[in-house]
């Protein structure tokens, strides 16, 4: 290949602003470029390598399955998606499981049950409430659950029947809910959104609510599941039950892998024809995800993830009371962390960039930590040496 730079642009659609960095290697919490230089990776693929790279139990896993069959169909039953789906089921509130490809179709499932069960209450209840400034996806139903016209003004009319309220606001809950609702989207920590959290009292009333009105709640749990707020789930960390949880990002290992998780009351909502995918519950995939999932659920590994995030969010909050005209803002828990930093982000993450450390921003003015869960005490040094000198230079 002569520049692999200018084959991207030229044979690839320009959906993505694109780093300047040809990397070649991972391992652990580090990528290398093809100049042998070293990178700490801050972003973990924006939430996908939650065990880092070169994960060997993953390989093997992977490796052992390809060497049975790489695919069949949804037609047959395969160990490695009952095994995968199994552990879901136990380390959760759900009893069964839908397997797909991405985060997307996760969320594209959910809409379609919830609508089904929405019929089978009343021939009306359709409608749809997700809060403004979340992301779920880019698919027509993804992208119409989202609430946010930068996404989605290019390519309206949206889905129909989906409204949003203003985030954590219980009374613009309570004015747009009706009987005519039949699920309420959302994400417990904000992640395209700029990392922000729901707030205790807002789930208290949703709960609430989804009762009074029999509404199905929906938890979008594809970038903060799978350890990332330092509890398997988020939700569990919020102590309330939600109907359905969306998952993908870290689940297949780094494969494309997602999944609707339901409880039992939703078991009997979608029959055999009513929904389905081709690759969705890849083998190959599932086989990396049950080593992902048991990784996860070892007895020691989420509390070690809480206490490195105490440590880190520690750090940062003095690096905030030094730097309080750079660091507005601090949120987030566990292993996603964002930093409000106003029009400093892009010179920040440059400057990171040219001293070996990936971040990304998001919202235009949050730098987004989700470096992999398993970042060592020294990795985390590392990055605040890094950081704190980019604030000083600042
Ligand atoms: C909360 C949330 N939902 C849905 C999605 C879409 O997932 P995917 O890109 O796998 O379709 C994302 C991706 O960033 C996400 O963060």
């Amino acid at each position: 290949m002569e520049n692999i730079f200018l084959e991207d642009k030229r044979y690839i659609l320009n959906t993505y602003r694109r780093m300047d960095l040809n990397l070649v290697k991972g391992q652990g919490s580090f990528l290398w470029d093809d100049q042998g230089r070293r990178y700490l990776d801050m972003f973990s693929g924006i939430a996908v390598n939650n065990l880092g790279h070169g994960n060997k139990e993953i390989k093997e896993a992977i490796n052992e399955q390809l060497e049975k069959y790489n695919h069949l169909s949804n037609f047959f039953v395969s160990e490695s998606v009952v095994n995968l789906a199994k552990l879901l089921v136990e380390n959760s509130f759900g009893s069964k499981v839908f397997f797909c490809n991405s985060g997307t179709e996760a969320n594209e499932a959910a809409l379609k049950l919830a609508r089904k069960y929405g019929k089978s209450i009343r021939e009306d209840k359709t409608e749809v409430l997700t809060f403004y400034n979340s992301f779920h996806g880019r698919t027509y139903g993804g992208l119409s659950l989202t609430g946010q016209e930068k996404y989605k003004q290019s390519f309206q009319p949206s889905v129909p029947g989906i409204n949003h309220i203003k985030f954590n606001d219980c009374q613009d809950l309570k004015n747009k809910v009706s009987d005519k609702t039949c699920a309420v989207f959302l994400e417990l920590v904000q992640g395209e959104g700029g990392i922000k959290e729901v707030s205790n009292e807002f789930i208290r009333d949703l709960v609430n609510l989804s009762k009074e009105y029999k509404f199905l709640i929906i938890v979008d749990e594809i970038q903060t599941g799978l350890g990332r707020t330092g509890d398997l789930f988020a939700y569990q960390g919020l102590g309330f039950t939600p109907h359905i949880i969306t998952l993908a990002k870290a689940l297949g290992g780094g494969l494309p892998l997602g999944a609707m998780v339901v409880g039992q009351e939703l078991e009997n909502v979608f029959q055999p024809g009513d929904h389905g995918s081709t690759f969705g519950g890849n083998p190959v995939a599932c086989a990396a995800g049950v080593v992902v999932l048991s990784k996860l659920l070892e007895k020691e590994f989420l509390k070690e993830v809480k206490r490195k995030s105490s440590y880190l969010l520690g750090e940062l909050i003095k690096l905030r009371d030094r730097f309080p005209q750079i660091i507005l803002d601090i949120r987030g828990k566990g292993m996603i962390i964002g930093l409000e930093v106003g029009d400093y982000a892009d010179k920040i993450k440059q400057r990171a960039l040219e001293k070996g450390v990936l971040l990304n921003i998001t919202s235009g003015t949050v730098l987004r930590l989700l470096p992999p869960l398993t970042i060592t005490y020294e990795e985390i040094d590392l990055f605040l040496r890094v950081f704190s000198s980019i604030l000083e230079e600042l």
